[in-house]
């Protein structure tokens, strides 16, 4: 009995604390587009003995909390790393399983997302995504379509070099067929052929784990964002570190080639 309502108590504090340091965070100016790595899914079930898709199954609990979170400080765009197109290297169960948790995720939080005002949307190749895994995201995106809220953005079966060099390529033929001149071509008509065109550059990128890399995470759209990196695998990634990564961002002065 006294060790539930010392139970209560503790989360009751931890709630509270989490809404004032919420309040403080809204204070500032939050980053409008946050760029997520959720690393470390492996290294959190290796840790525990249990199979590496245990830990991506508990990732993707970490991935509605913290859509909520972004939501609710006002973020306007959260993207997050899901599926590099270096992931098809793994073993054909892990990514068997990883293909499936899409469906997973939508199939019992869309309602949640829908309500919400959440958009969902996705960069990456959907070519080589299974059909059930390309179904589920599609009708996300399909539903959520009309929503004006933080924009879900999942990167999956994503690779920044090859994204680039397809904008290459679709420029080049629109130069060669007439519809762009040499003059035309500069940043912003680049920007405009990635995959990202409907959003603006990411402010803050985060990465989990310990790793301190971009694995072919957004090359050409991270020139000037802020870098967060933390040792806390992403299954323990919490509403607290968010926040510290948000508040890090606030403390942080840009300058963008400037004095
Ligand atoms: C990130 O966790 C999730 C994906 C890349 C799909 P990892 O599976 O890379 O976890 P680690 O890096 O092996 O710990
Ligand atoms: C990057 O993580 C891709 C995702 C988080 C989806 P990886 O675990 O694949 O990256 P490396 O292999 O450590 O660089
Ligand atoms: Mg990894």
């Amino acid at each position: 009995m006294f060790n539930k309502i010392r139970l209560w108590k503790k989360q009751n504090n931890n709630s509270s604390t989490l809404r004032d340091n919420i309040e403080k965070i809204k204070k500032m100016p939050v980053p409008e587009h946050v760029a997520i790595i959720m690393d470390g899914n492996g290294r959190w079930a290796k840790k525990r003995a249990l199979p590496r898709v245990a830990g991506h199954h508990e990732g993707m609990k970490v991935v509605r909390k913290i859509t909520k979170l972004s939501n609710m400080l006002g973020i306007k765009a959260l993207t997050l790393y899901a599926f590099s197109t270096e992931n098809w290297k793994r073993p054909k169960n892990e990514v068997d399983y990883l293909m499936k948790l899409p469906e997973e995720f939508l199939g019992s939080f869309l309602p949640e997302l829908i309500e919400e005002n959440v958009q969902v949307r996705m960069i990456g190749y959907k070519d080589q995504l299974p059909i059930h895994t390309l179904n589920a995201i599609e009708k996300a995106i399909d539903d959520t379509k009309n929503n004006d809220g933080l924009v879900l953005n999942f990167a999956l079966n994503y690779g920044s070099r090859a994204e680039i060099i397809d904008a290459t390529v679709q420029v080049l033929n629109d130069y060669k067929s007439g519809i762009l001149n040499e003059s035309d071509i500069n940043e912003e008509l680049f920007s405009s052929y990635l995959m990202t065109s409907n959003l603006k550059d990411p402010d803050l990128l985060i990465r989990t784990s310990g790793e301190i890399r971009l694995s072919n995470f957004m090359l050409w759209q991270l020139a000037y964002s802020e870098f967060w990196f933390t040792d806390v695998l992403w299954p323990d990634f919490g509403e607290q570190h968010l926040l510290e990564a948000v508040e890090a961002f606030q403390n942080r002065q840009r300058r963008f080639g400037g004095v």
